[in-house]
């Protein structure tokens, strides 16, 4: 069964390939040669999520999912959110992403924060929706090089390590998208 992964992130791709059963292909949009951004225009990661869902769906005719995640900090009222990938600027770094984060952290005693993953799954023509939440707290210096995003200022409550500092196996074990993903193929496996 092939499945569409409406993703240009190979970071993310690698991340879920490692959680699916042999019988399912996971296809990415490099993959199928298509290159062009697909604009989150919505508001909310739910919104997002589907909108590349659909787009990718119609597009190809295909089963398709996307995901939309956010970090989201406590003491910022759950900023970044769905902002996170835009955070500091509309070139998407990560690092000055991070360094505004921690930024607007310093001084603040409370530095508990949700990474939350929206999975939106186009299937046999329905849509549905899964949610994959980590919590954890945002570190006062990066940690490790593993990973991708926010990784290095992330440590879940799980472990004393952050994000770049685990194997892939052990951030799936526990990750919001790795959560979301369960929730998926047991959908799919039940289906
Ligand atoms: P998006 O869902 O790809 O738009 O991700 C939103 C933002 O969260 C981007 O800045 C990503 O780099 C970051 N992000 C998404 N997933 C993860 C993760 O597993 N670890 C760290 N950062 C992430």
């Amino acid at each position: 069964m092939t499945l569409i992964f409406a993703t240009h992130n190979q970071n993310k791709a690698m991340e879920i390939a490692s959680q699916l059963p042999f019988s399912v292909e996971l296809t990415t949009l490099s993959e199928l040669d298509y290159h062009d951004e697909i604009p989150e225009t919505g508001s909310t990661l739910e919104e997002n999520a589907r909108i590349k869902s659909e787009f990718v769906a119609k597009k190809f005719d295909e089963n398709c999912f996307a995901d939309d995640t956010g970090l989201e900090v406590e003491s910022l009222n759950g900023e970044p959110g769905v902002y996170s990938a835009r955070y500091a600027g509309e070139d998407k770094n990560s690092e000055a992403n991070m360094n505004l984060l921690l930024k607007n952290l310093e001084g603040l005693e409370n530095r508990n924060a949700q990474f939350k993953t929206i999975i939106s799954l186009f299937w046999e023509g329905e849509y549905y929706q899964f949610e994959g939440i980590v919590k954890g707290k945002i570190l006062k210096e990066r940690k490790g090089n593993k990973g991708f995003g926010y990784d290095p200022i992330f440590q879940p409550d799980e472990s004393d390590s952050s994000f770049a500092e685990m194997e892939l196996g052990e951030k799936n074990k526990i990750s919001h998208r790795a959560r979301a993903i369960e929730k998926m193929l047991k959908f799919i496996k039940n289906y």
